[in-house]
């Protein structure tokens, strides 16, 4: 078995014991690594005056972690800039939020280039090397500057834009062609990947695709795929039982009094789709009276991003907009909205969605989104809650037996809210069954293996998704 070097920005290893309060990816990697005797390298969220490359190595549980301080001017045009105000906007369609400055993308560059340099004396012949999401792209393309023969995958986390979008961005045709570095490129969903093929067939003459999807630069093949990203089912599941889990949901149960709660859980970032969702809502409680006083939602949402302007101005219109709801709506006894600006560990989180009726993941655009099948994997079998997803969600294309939303109408939240609080048992359990089943089935590790298989075979993908 080959030895696996995981890269990816941030470095979040799992301990050996499951799901609680690890995320999938965490777990799925962490296990990975643990198997093969692997490393996960990356920046180490530290700040330093300046990049001295010096590596930090820990082992987590049996995981072997490198990573590396990034100097202040290297994350503010790297992290904050290229990525989270260039990439992440426009990856995600809102090309009126990116920001297109030389120097953020000359800083990405210079970091991408560090991070090859720095992890480059790590690896080792026989090494299978898997790069992770927006913030590496060109980290395949810089190991080969260096002359790294080893097999190199990437796999995107978040959407990949249609191509008139992407052609907004200058010198979008080198991001491309530093991916054309990679031996396996793997989408969450098929939309992803097609679009990517598109952007491919329209700007790069160069580049031939088969019709398996394979793609030819010369001799050399580049496997794309789409393996869409699942959670820890099995662990999350058992996390849902266990005694912080049932104690919330207990606790939950009874702050809610008999009403039913519908509930959403996001990180703070205007991807999400929370004003919208908020617009919904309150359409729902001003056109449908009898329901004032009978729900609430319960919005979670643990701020991100903070050094980012666009980040600090969501907040603050989700803080006029909660507040200006709950003056229209509440009496003494009752708020329709409960805002929390923090995050709750998983097994706490696992009980909130098992109390909830309604789960309202209603992102304007997502590459997967976890917390939909999150929320599936903890409800009851006998009386299950309804998730109400968005059609702009990855999730969406695995999970079409959810009241699919467009995120953007008030009106469609509106009536699918109602429709959900008033489906019959029988349909809940109907629907949530076939959604289930596909969130045990499609787990991380089949993702895992899913990607994994096709890097290391070199051979197609075994696996249609
Ligand atoms: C998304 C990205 C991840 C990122 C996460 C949290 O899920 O795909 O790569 O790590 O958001 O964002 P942050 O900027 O805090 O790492």
């Amino acid at each position: 078995m080959s030895r696996l070097i995981v890269i990816s920005n941030r470095v979040q290893p799992a301990n050996g014991e499951g799901a609680g309060n690890q995320g999938g990816l965490a777990v799925a990697l962490s296990a990975a690594l643990r198997e093969s005797n692997g490393i996960w390298f990356g920046w180490s969220g530290e700040e330093i005056e300046t990049f001295t490359g010096q590596l930090n190595f820990q082992r987590h549980d049996g995981v072997a972690t490198a990573t590396v301080d990034l100097g202040a001017q290297d994350i503010e045009e790297y992290y904050n800039g290229f990525a989270n105000r260039t990439l992440w906007p426009l990856f995600h369609y809102r090309i009126d939020v990116a920001e297109f400055e030389r120097g953020f993308a000359g800083g990405y560059d210079r970091v991408n280039a560090r991070f090859a340099e720095t992890v480059h004396p790590l690896i080792e012949p026989d090494d299978l090397i898997w790069v992770h999401d927006y913030h590496m792209i060109p980290l395949g393309a810089e190991l080969r500057a260096r002359g790294v023969r080893n097999r190199i995958g990437f796999f995107l986390h978040i959407p990949w834009p249609p191509m008139r979008l992407l052609a907004a961005l200058p010198n979008h045709r080198q991001l491309v062609q530093a991916m054309l570095a990679y031996d396996v490129i793997g989408f969450q969903t098929r939309d992803w990947l097609d679009s990517f093929l598109d952007y491919v067939r329209a700007e790069m003459p160069d580049v031939r695709i088969e019709a398996d999807g394979s793609l030819f630069v010369g001799e050399r093949a580049i496997r794309v795929i789409a393996c869409p990203i699942g959670i820890d089912t099995a662990a999350f599941r058992a996390s849902a039982r266990e005694p912080e889990a049932v104690t919330a949901f207990e606790r939950m149960r009874a702050s809610a009094n008999g009403r039913d709660l519908i509930v959403g859980v996001d990180r703070l970032d205007y991807s999400k789709g929370l004003q919208e969702r908020f617009l919904g809502y309150e359409r729902f409680l001003s056109s449908r009276p009898q329901a004032l006083g009978r729900v609430f939602l319960l919005q979670i949402a643990p701020p991100s991003r903070e050094d980012v302007q666009s980040y600090r101005e969501i907040r603050s219109a989700l803080d006029g907009l909660s507040g200006r709801i709950n003056g229209e709506f509440a009496d003494v006894e009752w708020v329709p909205i409960r805002y929390v600006n923090r995050g709750y560990p998983r097994d706490r989180l696992a009980g909130i969605y098992r109390a909830a009726r309604v789960g309202l993941v209603t992102p304007l655009r997502d590459g997967m989104n976890l917390v939909a099948k999150e929320y599936v994997a903890a409800q009851d079998e006998d009386d299950p809650g309804v998730l109400i997803l968005s059609r702009f969600a990855g999730a969406a294309e695995q999970m079409g037996e959810a009241l699919l939303v467009n995120p953007h109408s008030a009106e469609e939240i509106a009536d699918a809210i109602s429709q959900a609080l008033a489906m019959t048992r029988a349909e809940r359990q109907r629907r949530w069954r076939a959604l289930m089943d596909g969130v045990e089935e499609r787990d991380v590790l089949w993702w895992q293996r899913c990607f994994l298989s096709v890097l290391a075979s070199g051979g197609k993908a075994t696996v249609d998704a």
